[in-house]
């Protein structure tokens, strides 16, 4: 059988490598090396890190923090309102536990997160513009306390964005803030 590729003239595989050529990879390995020291500093300097922190948390155990928040939080008609600044979310196939809550505009709150079953990914967006949007992983046997101001009244869709199970996306949530 003949091969379409006909190899190069010569001894092609021993031949000095050309100027140009050196001077591109030389490039490519310095920039290789300033994204990977940014990466690093951007790690340590960046203000988009993942905050707060984090428990471990016996499912039961979660499940009755977030039992007793219900009971002392209001319920209203555009969702429940937390006793104080500690607002708890319990995330279930296919459901967010809590939600819809109703929160103030420039309060600091503690967000409280947990799974009771799977991994499921919190995702949070304001309604008017979705594509700005924080991710944070919500996994069962942690608890996740985020601190969170809402600058801006409106609606936050909490969206899952972890695969996990037949009813993922349906999975949504909202948080309506208030002036
Ligand atoms: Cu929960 Cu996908």
């Amino acid at each position: 059988m003949t091969s379409p590729i006909k190899p190069p003239d010569g001894n092609w595989w021993d031949q000095p490598v050309n100027r140009r050529e050196s001077i591109w990879l030389g490039l490519g390995v310095g920039w290789s090396l300033i994204l990977f020291g940014w990466m690093s500093a951007w790690t340590r300097v960046g203000d988009q890190n993942p905050i707060g922190e984090t428990y471990r948390v016996d499912s039961e155990e979660y499940r009755e923090k977030m039992d007793a928040y219900k009971e002392a939080a209001t319920e209203t008609e555009d969702g429940l309102v937390p006793p104080g600044t500690d607002v708890y979310i319990n995330a279930m196939r296919f459901q967010w536990d809590g939600a819809p809550v109703v929160l103030e505009a420039g309060t600091e709150y503690d967000i409280h997160l947990s799974s009771m079953d799977v991994q499921h990914g919190f995702s949070l967006r304001p309604e008017e513009a979705l594509s700005k949007q924080i991710n944070l992983q919500v996994l069962p046997g942690y608890e996740w306390v985020v601190p969170m101001t809402f600058d801006e009244p409106g609606t936050y869709h909490i969206i899952c964005n972890e695969f996990c199970g037949q009813g993922h996306r349906t999975m949504h949530g909202t948080i309506v803030v208030e002036e």
